[in-house]
């Protein structure tokens, strides 16, 4: 038995049916003695009642804001406005510490309410690898999205889908033209799933890494068909490919499917676009003759809510078994910690933890 008690909310934004904690993942957690509580929610792309009958007790929506002072409030995306004072411990993605539009508030309701931000962005092993994430579906959508699109069989707008959906229009069809394509970053989670997505679409990328792109043949990035990035960049090198390039003549080059998404960070590799596009316009032409056609969606993974959630809640199952105040759990308190200190928020206010 353990005294942890984890309640999962609602998510605040209406399009986001995904979920960090799965029915079954639910069950193992309140068959180790956790109490979970799960939050009734529309969108939820899992019934309560599945939840139910996992042994999970059932709240309102939005019912967090009382929930026992001990409760670890567990979500994805972002808390709503209020309450102004946060007094429990959550787990979410707080895109908080790299100073993004409104972190410093989301971080001095914390420090208001004593509670604290346990960032599963920052939930890593000790040698600062993520335990927890959703790349593999980042990838899997955005090569899928790209072949689609390279075949003329994309249909916007997007909306959520499932897997095996999304791979009966994925497969080549007869009068499919044969073309090329290159993964850079095709080692890591997304990188695996771009490959996943192009061996069901048939066709066999050309896979790079760090090894392969330390000294870069552009003019070999720029001779393939399709082109995804999936690195997750963590120091600023020069870019796979520059604005001249687009218009270099012998570019084949004719889409460009970005997961990586860094537009307007000094870690961009693709600065040849200044905004992504979205679910209601995937996709936007940069040149015109030849075409290149750009898709950068920062939301991939919820385009398959259902097995975007399974995979992230079996990462995080392990973790949530042994949520305590050390190890990977005490790491993310820590960065919080030291985050607040670093905007000089005050840290007596910290009481919880
Ligand atoms: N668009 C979306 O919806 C979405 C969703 C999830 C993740 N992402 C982003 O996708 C990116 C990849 O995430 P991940 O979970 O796959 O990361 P990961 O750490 O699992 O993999 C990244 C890979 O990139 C490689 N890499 C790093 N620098 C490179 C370079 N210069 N050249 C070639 N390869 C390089 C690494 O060696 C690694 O294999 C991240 O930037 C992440 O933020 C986007």
């Amino acid at each position: 038995m353990t005294d942890l008690h984890l309640w999962l909310r609602h998510e605040a934004r209406s399009t986001e049916r995904r979920t960090p904690i799965v029915p079954s993942d639910a069950r193992r957690l309140v068959e180790r003695g956790t109490t979970l509580t799960v939050e009734e929610s529309p969108q939820r792309i899992f019934p309560i009642e599945e939840y139910a009958a996992a042994g999970c007790r059932v709240a309102p929506t939005g019912s967090w804001v009382s929930a026992p002072k001990g409760a670890v409030i567990v979500g994805l995306k972002e808390l709503p406005d209020e309450p102004a004072e946060l007094t429990h411990r959550h787990i979410f993605f707080g895109h908080a510490y790299k100073q993004q539009p409104g972190a410093t508030d989301l971080l001095r309701r914390f420090a208001a309410g004593g509670g604290a931000l346990l960032d599963l962005e920052y939930l890593v092993d000790d040698q600062g690898r993520r335990l927890a994430a959703f790349g593999f579906w980042a990838g899997y959508l955005g090569a899928a999205l790209a072949v689609l699109h390279h075949r003329g069989r994309l249909v916007a707008p997007l909306t959520p889908t499932s897997q095996e959906e999304l791979d009966e229009v994925l497969q080549p069809a007869a009068g499919d033209e044969e073309f090329t394509a290159l993964v850079i970053g095709a080692l890591g989670r997304s990188g695996r799933g771009a490959r996943a997505a192009f061996h069901t679409a048939g066709v066999e990328p050309t896979c790079w890494d760090l090894a392969e792109t330390r000294d870069l043949d552009r003019p070999a990035l720029l001779a393939h068909d399709v082109l995804v990035n999936a690195v997750l960049a963590t120091t600023p090198i020069p870019p796979f490919v520059r604005e001249a390039d687009l218009d270099d003549p012998a570019r084949r080059l004719r889409t460009v499917s970005d997961v990586t998404c860094d537009v307007g960070s000094p870690l961009n590799v693709l600065p040849i676009y200044d905004r992504t596009t979205e679910w209601t316009d995937p996709v936007r032409r940069l040149r015109k003759e030849p075409p290149l056609d750009l898709i950068a969606i920062d939301n991939l993974p919820s385009l398959l809510p259902k097995e975007s959630s399974t995979g992230f809640s079996g990462s995080l199952l392990p973790q949530l078994l042994e949520f305590g105040v050390g190890g990977p759990w005490g790491r993310c308190l820590d960065r919080f910690h030291q985050v607040c200190r670093e905007l000089g928020i005050t840290e007596g206010e910290f009481r919880h933890v």
